[in-house]
This record gives C-alpha cells, structure tokens and sequence, in this order.
C-alpha cells in the first residue's frame, strides 16, 4: 500500500509516494511543467505517478496534504482584518485567490484519482517540515525540531519534539508577521534579486562585506525576542512590494546596479549586515529550543535552514552537540513530511525511515517512452566507459552526470550534476560564470571522496553529517588553496559534499580520477540558472546544446550528443 504526500499552491510543489519498502518515488511539479518554483496544485507529477505506478483508490492507504487548506487561508485573512484598509491591496488578491488555492485540494485530487475523502488527511505546516526532519535521523527522541521559515499556517518559527512512543509536542511558536525568513526575504528583494531564489546569492554576496548596518537592522529585527518592525515593510500590505520607504532611509537607493563596483561594496555591507542579523536571532532560537526541550541535538528545517554560511558560523560557538539540516528543508521537501503524517496516522508506532538521501525515480523509470539513440551516440574511446569519461575531465572538458535514482532538494549531488576538474581554474570559471551564468561572488562546490575529505577541509564534528547532501560549509586547509584555489571562497570556505557509497557511480568516477591525479571535482546542478534542474532525457539533450556540453555519464556508457 501506498503513502502520499503533497505540498503544493504556495512554493515548488512536489509529490512523495512511498511504500516504506522498497519504492519512494518523490517528484517536484517543476521538472514537468519546466517553470522554475512552480507552485501549481501538481497534477502532472501526479499523472506519472499514476501511471507508473498504477494508482487507484485500492492500493493507496492514505494521501496527505503537508498544511491546513482553511487555515492558511484563514490565518492570511484575519491578520489582513486587523487593518483593512492600510491592507486593502493585499486583501483583495488574498480574496481574489480564493479558489486558486488549497481549499480546494480535494477537488483538485478528485479530477485525477478518485480516493474517499476518509483517505485524505491534513498534516500542518511546521509539524510537515518536523516530520521530514524526522526521516534522517535514527533516535528522534535526541533531538528538537526546530523550524524556520517565511511563514506557515500563520506560523514563523516553531520547536516540536518527539517522544519514543511518537508523542509529538509543539514547545514553543513565533507568528506572522514576526519572520526571520521574510526579513531576509525583503533584503534580497531590496538587493534586486529574486525571493525564494535569491537568498543564497545574499548568502555568498555577504562575505565580500562588513557588517555596517548592524546597529539599523538591530531595530528591525529584535534578535532576542524574534520581534519585526512592521513599519520598514510591506510584504503584509502589498502583494508585491516587501520594503517601505523607511527601509530606504535606512540603506538608500533599491535595485542598484551590483555590477558598478561601488554599489558592490554598499550591497555587500548590506548583506552582511542582514547574515549577521539572520545568524545571531538563529543562535538564539537554537539556544531557546536546547532550554524548553533538555535537548542538546537540533534538526533544523524551513526556507531559512539552507543558509549553509550560518550553520557553518553556528558550528563553532559551541552551543549544540548536532545540528542536522535535511536535505530538502523547505516546503517542497514537506511533501515528504506529508507521507511521514500519513504513515504515521495509519501506524502508529512508526515513521518513515530512508537508508539513501536519493529518494527520487531512476532515470530508466522517467525515460521509459524515450529512445536515446536519437539523441545520444556512445563514446568507446577504451572499453572502460568510467575511464572515458575521467580522462575527458582531466583534459579540461565539462562533463554533464544523469545516473542512478533522483535528488530531494535544491543540491544536485552528482546524479544530475554538471562536473569539472577542480584543478583545472579555466574550466571551473567557464562552467562558472559562461555555462551557468552565475555571479561572479558565487562559489562553485566541490565534491570529493569521504577518505580525503581530512587533507583539504576541516569542519566541527557537530554539523559533519551535512557533508553528504551538501549542507554545510567547511574550511579550506592549506592544501586545498595550494591545489585548488579557484573553488574557495572570499571567505576561506567551501560548499562541500563527500562521497561514501562506493557503488555509486560518483565514487567510481572521483576514485579513477585520482589515479590520473586530481581527487576533487566542481559539482554543480545540471540545469542553466532560472531553470528547473533536468529531468528527462529531452531536457538533458536541450540544456548540453544550450550549454554547449559535449559529453555525458550516464548508468550504462559514456555519451555524446547528436546533432538531430
Ligand atoms: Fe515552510
């Protein structure tokens, strides 16, 4: 039997579809749709899913829906009330919208499957976003689950234990407006990026700064009470605008030109200034949760766990024994959290427990229809495909990865990742700067076997665990500046991800690359920026010629593209 979860209508919508044994098969609207965040209800993950899997109302045990449909709406509306004229504007959307939303899950569902509604059941946002947290972890008991994100249910911030006997209890909650995500949300937007997508580019961008504005943003975010000043933002008034005027007086001009060097400096202060604010009101929300729960272990979720810059900062103060940041912390992972409600509700006495991080479907299952000889020949330049495919590295080429089951979360971590030699400074800039077309202050990851992690980097123990999907920044040793120097940060760090499964095909590939003489490579998500990262064989054949990528790994061969 079948557990289903789903989050959707607000951020990237995704599906989870587990039987706990031997199929897990989670799915994000996105890589079909190809709009990068869809946040539609998500019927064409649901089709495949369908299809695949042959759903029908018989062998589905429960369907989950990661929150409340009518409290979000609710929640939303109420707050809007208070001052309904001052949030006039954005009352009218929130009205507007009504019957775009999740009130009208079950309808959605009902137009693809036909489930009883005794089959559908309703998780609540933060208590998805714990329960996700809860599939990585063994003895859950340890730990508090703390959640951080933009804003759920009315909820910002929340800590949730759980006991041996799956007794789940929420300690302690922060409400709407006061939002740690959505301060750091409205400095993004101020800084002209995008929110939802343009946080982890404040992140990078805040360590060419200085913290100059601490003192303003002190005002603006109370850091110890997890208090907004409402009067530098609109975001509650205005469904388009997060700053007023007043957060102008503070920083000046919006939406400068980051390129003019000056403007570079002042937004770096700013972002700094705001990475400083985010991570001393994270300390303390850390340190509020080890005090009401006794526990000394966190597994952190919500939006604003992806900032790996300050759960790098929070590993050395010293204040906890474990922090684990899943790896899919925000909503989209929730559908997960979902599938965990589900299971849950129908168990009792257990949850969901994964042995792989890789938790998405294979790519012979999403390519099934499609014949790849159309679009790909085999390369035999030795009868050892993985050696093909090392010595093209080594010779400065990039190199596209598509094997092996799917990635959960916004990493690619080298199923479907695009590689170089990390030694190689003008094919880590290329990939960089030509092919991904990202900012020049945005680091690229590198990705190396766990055996060798010691010689470049050093990282505290208490956030180690993060390594293996990517989660957390380590320190450069001197090793790695003499080697490798173009894939560490301004700031002395790095993104790093380690490689322990030695079947997987990215340990086969780093470990013949160091017998040609380089041992790490830049691993970086297989898809040009603004787009959905590659799910099909279609979608890879289109970004390799966009991107001008010649040569592919894949589960049986080393590749080249067609010219069809
Ligand atoms: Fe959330």
């Amino acid at each position: 039997m079948y557990y289903i979860g789903i989050s959707a209508y607000y951020h990237e919508s995704s599906v989870f579809l587990t039987n706990n044994k031997d199929v897990n098969c989670f799915l994000k609207e996105e890589s079909f749709s190809r709009i990068k965040g869809d946040k539609n209800f998500p019927k064409r993950s649901l089709n495949f899913l369908i299809e695949k899997f042959n759903l029908k109302n018989e062998n589905i045990q429960f369907m989950s829906f990661y929150e409340k449909p009518f409290k979000t709406w609710w929640e939303i509306f109420y707050f809007s009330m208070k001052n309904p004229i001052q949030n006039k504007d954005f009352l009218i959307n929130h009205l507007k919208n009504f019957n775009k939303g999740s009130i009208f899950f079950y309808t959605d569902i009902n137009k693809l499957i036909k489930i009883p509604k005794n089959k559908i059941i309703y998780s609540s946002h933060h208590l998805s976003h714990c329960l996700y947290g809860a599939t990585v972890v063994k003895n859950f008991s340890e730990y508090a689950f703390v959640t951080c994100d933009g804003v759920g249910e009315g909820e910002t911030m929340s800590i949730y234990t759980i006991d041996n006997e799956l007794n789940i209890k929420k300690i302690w909650t922060n409400f709407y407006p006061n939002s740690l995500g959505l301060f750091y949300s409205t400095v993004t937007d101020f800084l002209g990026f995008e929110i939802n997508e343009g946080e982890s580019k404040v992140m990078s961008l805040s360590s060419f700064g200085k913290p100059l504005y601490e003192k303003e943003l002190r005002k603006i975010f109370d850091i110890n009470n997890f208090q907004i000043n409402m009067d530098y933002f609109e975001f509650h008034k205005n469904p388009s605008k997060s700053f007023s005027k007043k957060l102008c007086e503070v920083f000046g001009e919006p939406y400068l030109n980051i390129n003019d060097e000056e403007n570079f400096t002042k937004y770096a202060d700013i972002a700094s200034s705001a990475q400083l604010i985010l991570e001393l009101a994270m300390k303390n929300l850390i340190q509020k949760a080890i005090k009401l729960s006794g526990k000394k272990k966190i597994v952190l979720t919500g939006g604003v766990a992806l900032n790996c810059k300050m759960i790098h900062s929070l590993s050395k103060q010293n204040i906890f024994e474990e922090l684990i940041v899943p790896p899919s912390p925000g909503d989209s992972g929730s559908s997960i959290g979902a599938a965990n409600f589900a299971y849950l509700h129908h168990k009792k006495t257990k949850t969901l427990d994964f042995n792989t991080i890789f938790l998405g479907p294979k790519k012979e299952i999403i390519n099934q229809k499609i014949n790849m000889d159309n679009l790909f020949s085999k390369i035999n330049l030795t009868d050892d495909f993985l050696n093909d495919a090392t010595s093209k590295l080594i010779e400065g080429e990039i190199v596209a990865s598509y094997y092996g089951p799917t990635e959960v979360g916004p990493r690619s971590l080298g199923n479907t990742s695009i590689f170089c030699d990390a030694k190689n400074k003008d094919a880590v800039n290329n990939l960089n700067l030509n092919l991904k077309k990202r900012n020049h202050f945005q680091p690229l990851a590198p990705i190396l076997l766990n055996e060798d992690f010691n010689r470049y980097f050093s990282i505290n123990k208490n956030i180690i665990r993060n390594l293996d999907w990517m989660g957390a920044l380590c320190d450069a040793n001197q090793e790695l500046y003499n080697k490798y120097s173009s894939i560490i940060h301004i700031d002395g760090t790095c993104r790093t991800q380690i490689i322990k499964d030695k079947n997987s095909l990215t340990y086969k590939v780093l470990e013949n690359l160091k017998k040609k003489g380089s041992d790490i490579l830049v691993n970086t998500s297989f898809n040009i920026s603004k787009d959905p990262v590659v799910f099909d064989l279609f979608d890879v054949y289109v970004n390799m010629k966009r991107m001008n990528i010649k040569f592919i790994l894949m589960d049986n061969g080393f590749y080249q593209t067609k010219d069809v």
